[in-house]
Parts: C-alpha cells; sequence; structure tokens
C-alpha cells in the first residue's frame, strides 16, 4: 500500500534517517550471524536511506533497494549519494511479488515495512523464496502487534 502524506512525512524527514543509521543500522548488526553480506534485497526501501546503511553496516557489492510506490523510488535516487552510485539499485517492486529469481540475496531488510503489506505472509513467503540458503532476514517493526508473529 503507498503510504499516506502523513506516513511521507514520518518517514521523509531527518529524524527517521538518524534512527535508521544510529539505532536501527547498529541494533540489527548486533544481531546479524556473518560479518559479510556481499547481495542485498530491501522492501519498501521509501527514500532510501535504509539501503545506505546497508551498504555501510552490511554491504559489500551492492543493495537492490525497492519500493511500491515510483514517487519515492525518484527521491531515492535523487538523494543517492554519487559515490554509491554503482552500489545501490533503486526500482519500483512490490514485496509481495518480487521479480527476482530464488535463493539469489544473502539478506534481506525491511525497516518498518511489513505492517504496510495488505499480507504480510505473502512477503514473508517471497523474502524467503529470494533468499539463498543460510541468508538472513533482518526487519523491524514499530507496532507491537506486528513483533508478535507465527509463521
Ligand atoms: C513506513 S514507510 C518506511 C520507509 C523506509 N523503509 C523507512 O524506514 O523510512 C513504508 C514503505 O513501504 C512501502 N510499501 C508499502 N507497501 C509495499 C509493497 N507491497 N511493496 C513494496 N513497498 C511497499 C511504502 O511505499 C513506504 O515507502
Amino acid at each position: 500500500m503507498k503510504p499516506n502524506i502523513i506516513e511521507r512525512l514520518i518517514t521523509n524527514n531527518p529524524l527517521r534517517a538518524f534512527s535508521q543509521r544510529h539505532i536501527e543500522g547498529p541494533m540489527l548488526r548486533k544481531m546479524a550471524g556473518r560479518n559479510e553480506y556481499p547481495l542485498c534485497f530491501e522492501i519498501g526501501c521509501g527514500r532510501g536511506i535504509g539501503a545506505q546503511v546497508i551498504i555501510e553496516q552490511f554491504g559489500d557489492e551492492g543493495v537492490i533497494a525497492t519500493d511500491i510506490d515510483p514517487e519515492q523510488i525518484e527521491r531515492a535516487n535523487r538523494n543517492l549519494n554519487p559515490n554509491l552510485k554503482g552500489r545501490i539499485e533503486f526500482k519500483v517492486a512490490d514485496a509481495m511479488a518480487i521479480d527476482e529469481p530464488d535463493g539469489k540475496f544473502d539478506a534481506v531488510f525491511s525497516f518498518g515495512v511489513l505492517h504496510h503489506m495488505e499480507d504480510w505472509r505473502k512477503a514473508v513467503t517471497e523474502i524467503s523464496r529470494v533468499l539463498k540458503k543460510g541468508g538472513e532476514f533482518f526487519f523491524e517493526e514499530p507496532f507491537r502487534p506486528s513483533q508478535i508473529v507465527s509463521l
């Protein structure tokens, strides 16, 4: 589901970027099972801060960062640090139908996105499909009901 104006204001601001860089990124990094994640995928990347966090804190070769909202992808491309251009690709995509082959990625990331899905189980199934065997799914959710799930 595309974000409404309130959600855009909440996500497209410096406080959110600070939190992703200095709180969520390092917390997820601490939970990581490995040192390196050469190829990563992000769902619901918004304006693209998460993709930079992934490259700086997890990635190696690169990140494919996706969002269902073309305006957010445009914003992410506009904001992309030129030094990271060869390593981050932003594209429009639906996390419930990921257009990538099975077993491609070392890690998949979701910063506050699953609760936006019409059917988050579909997204989790897709995430699991595109992960390599032993790949890891890193996510954070702001609301308690979406933090307690059974799969
Ligand atoms: C709360 S925002 C989070 C944005 C960014 N990850 C952040 O932490 O600032 C949720 C994002 O998920 C995207 N989104 C919603 N449904 C989606 C779907 N089915 N597939 C991909 N992205 C989706 C929205 O367009 C929005 O950019």
